[in-house]
């Protein structure tokens, strides 16, 4: 085989292909597929230098990592806001038209899978990042290669991230975990965990033969000029990625409604699973002008389809009080098995709920889940009630404490701060993974010290002694010396652990790390103005914290005193130097890695960019510097060696 046959049997099995897993449409036979595959490794093992990067040999994941790297998205992956209902879809809707007028509404399915950010270079996957916390992910690109509607080569050359969900069919689904049980494998709940599972394999070829599809959704960082969503993913689709099964652009809510209601009742025969349906305001300039709460963009919601129900029994129905006060009711029921999940315990909310549904323990009821949401009861059997069904009444006293309740209608509170319930859980929270994340700190041993009088609030943890956990019963010398190690560790936390952990009303991790990003440790001298000029913040919010602030000042800053969180980042500004506001490109292969010196060009206060274009002002070359230094000097940006670039500094 010539090098010109090679080039062109790479690009004919690519067309295979791409009719294959993108169009699900096949043109060929597997038996021509593979003999011209076959006839293309004979030439790569002949020619190692000459394989090219869209080769499909490089799709089977001849790789092994240690440990997934973290990675940066280049602008932040988003959550969606969940509308379950017709009415929340309308108020939503209002929302919209309140800001802007005369748009349209890009609707497609929402599908159930793990979300992947896939960045294109010069037509090339260069990188693919789970969504991680939305700002940085783990790096699995050996892995995105594996994936077949996934392609390695673009025709567009500007820098572009392609963001989509990485699903696994449910028929792929079935296969996998009926091998997975003839070898004594654990089983994959659902489809979702099974696609999240098999993205994050070390070894790529795992990966490989899971069978992951990638469907598109959106666009990250781009310079495309389009006006609306509905061409964006027209453009993507063009690239070669695998088209939305349904989709539509529709003008008012009983449209939407509608479009709804047949992706619904279709929802079996899809191939994939499905969770809903994502509406998006299709005009990008509108979607500007919306913009963004701390979570999600308000031009997008997810209007989920209606979770797997269930019926089962309720044996119980028990008390908890939360690190709040609010005392809330929750079922225990009958173990059910619900779509992978065995739900014990179902929450009633309220007592006014339990009311409206005339819940009585030893009812029949009908019990939901969906997604990551705790179950919930959406509907007693009457017709069922045995005869020894109890109704249960609102409560006057609180479990916990005996102390009386106030009963404000919806919520019912125990006000007492020293109620055993609120410090015990409000220690657990102060512990917990999304706080300062001291191992070990579980429920159990929360109650446990709090059961000695070792603990009466988060600042006795910190005093707590050796010889005090050695009585305590299962506490060995180890396991005691392990917890208050892990409880020293979480001394000089970062800012954002520490704000999240004060548990303040309606401010959780997100809103907690933009608050630290912003005012560092001078958060306690933040007015409300300040607070909601933040992006993402409103009213509620900023009153929140500075009430906080007033009331629990001097506890706050006693506990900050012990923990010493450290100040975020500091944006620190560069001294004035060569390459202070200057965008660079780096190329080619450095004396570091180009990762090395593009951190030290950004704490310069330079903008490493990864293509070159009118904007750049330096690109700087390594050995063996290609196409981008060629594009450079086609454009009269100037251009530097790594030893100039030094010397400068
Ligand atoms: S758009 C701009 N569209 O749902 C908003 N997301 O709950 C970003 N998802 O993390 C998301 N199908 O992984 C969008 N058609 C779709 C989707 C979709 C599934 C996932 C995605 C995202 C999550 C948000």
């Amino acid at each position: 085989m010539t090098k010109e046959a090679y080039k062109k049997a790479v690009e004919q099995l690519n067309i295979y292909a791409y009719h294959y897993y993108v169009l699900d449409d096949p043109i060929t036979t597997d038996e021509v597929y593979d003999t011209l595959y076959h006839e293309v490794v004979a030439f790569e093992a002949a020619h190692p230098d000459a394989i090219a990067s869209d080769s499909p040999t490089q799709r089977v994941g001849d790789v092994v990592l240690g440990t997934f790297s973290k990675a940066s998205h280049r602008s932040r992956m988003w959550s969606l806001e969940d509308l379950f209902e017709y009415h929340d879809l309308q108020k939503w809707m209002e929302r919209v038209h309140k800001q802007v007028e005369n748009v349209s509404f890009y609707c497609e399915p929402k599908y159930d899978g793990a979300s992947l950010n896939l960045i294109y270079e010069h037509g090339r996957l260069t990188q693919a990042i789970t969504r991680g916390d939305g700002n940085i992910g783990e790096e699995v690109t050996q892995n995105a290669k594996t994936i077949r509607s996934i392609p390695l080569k673009i025709a567009y050359q500007e820098l572009i991230e392609i963001r989509g969900e990485v699903v696994i069919f449910k028929e792929e689904f079935e296969r996998i975990n009926a091998a997975r049980l003839t070898q004594g494998e654990a089983l994959f709940a659902n489809a979702r965990n099974a696609a999240a599972g098999s993205l994050r394999q070390l070894d790529a070829k795992i990966t490989a033969q899971r069978h992951l599809v990638f469907l598109p959704y959106g666009i990250g960082v781009n310079r495309l000029k389009y006006t609306r969503l509905d061409e964006r993913m027209d453009f993507i689709y063009e690239q070669g990625f695998k088209k939305a099964p349904m989709r539509m652009t529709c003008q008012t809510d009983g449209e939407i409604e509608a479009f709804y209601n047949t992706m619904k009742a279709s929802r079996e025969d899809f191939k994939m699973m499905l969770d809903g349906m994502v509406i998006k305001v299709n005009e990008i300039v509108a979607q500007e002008v919306l913009g963004y709460t701390v979570k999600s963009p308000r031009w997008a919601a997810a209007y989920k389809f209606p979770a797997v129900e269930k019926i089962t029994t309720v044996n119980n129905i028990v008390l908890q009080v939360g690190r709040t006060g609010v005392v809330t009711p929750v079922a225990i029921v009958e173990p059910t098995d619900i779509d992978g999940v065995v739900v014990e315990r179902a929450t009633l909310h309220n007592f006014d709920e339990i009311e409206r549904k005339d819940i009585r323990i030893h009812d029949k009821v009908i019990i939901l889940r969906s997604g990551d949401v705790i179950p919930k009861i959406i509907k007693v059997l009457l017709q069922e009630r045995p005869e020894n069904s109890i109704p249960v009444m609102r409560p006057t006293h609180c479990p916990e404490c005996e102390s009386e309740l106030l009963d404000e209608g919806v919520l019912i509170k125990c006000q007492n701060l020293d109620c055993r319930a609120r410090v015990v859980n409000a220690i657990i929270y102060f512990g917990s993974k999304s706080c300062l994340n001291i191992e070990g700190l579980g429920d159990k041993i929360v109650e446990t010290l709090y059961r000695h009088g070792l603990v009466r609030s988060v600042k006795d943890l910190f005093a707590l002694r050796l010889e005090q956990l050695l009585v305590l019963e299962g506490f060995k010398e180890k396991k005691s010396q392990k917890l208050l190690d892990a409880i020293e560790r979480s001394k000089g936390c970062e800012c954002w652990r520490f704000v999240n952990a004060l548990g303040i009303e309606h401010i959780g991790e997100v809103a907690s790390k933009a608050l630290c990003e912003h005012f560092g440790l001078q958060l306690m001298r933040a007015d409300k103005a300040a607070i909601m000029a933040l992006d993402g913040f409103g009213e509620e919010m900023a009153e929140s914290v500075v009430e906080f602030i007033r009331v629990n000042g001097e506890t706050m800053k006693e506990l900050y005193a012990i923990v010493q969180p450290s100040a975020p980042r500091e944006k620190t500004i560069a001294s004035d130097n060569p390459f202070l506001g200057k965008t660079v490109v780096l190329t080619g292969s450095m004396s570091q890695p180009r990762s090395v010196i593009k951190t030290m060009l950004e704490g310069l206060g330079a903008k490493v960019s990864g293509s070159v274009s009118k904007k750049t002002d330096y690109l700087i070359f390594g050995e063996d510097a290609g196409s981008k230094y060629d594009k450079a000097v086609a454009l009269g940006v100037q251009t530097m060696t790594e030893d100039t670039m030094r010397a400068m500094l």
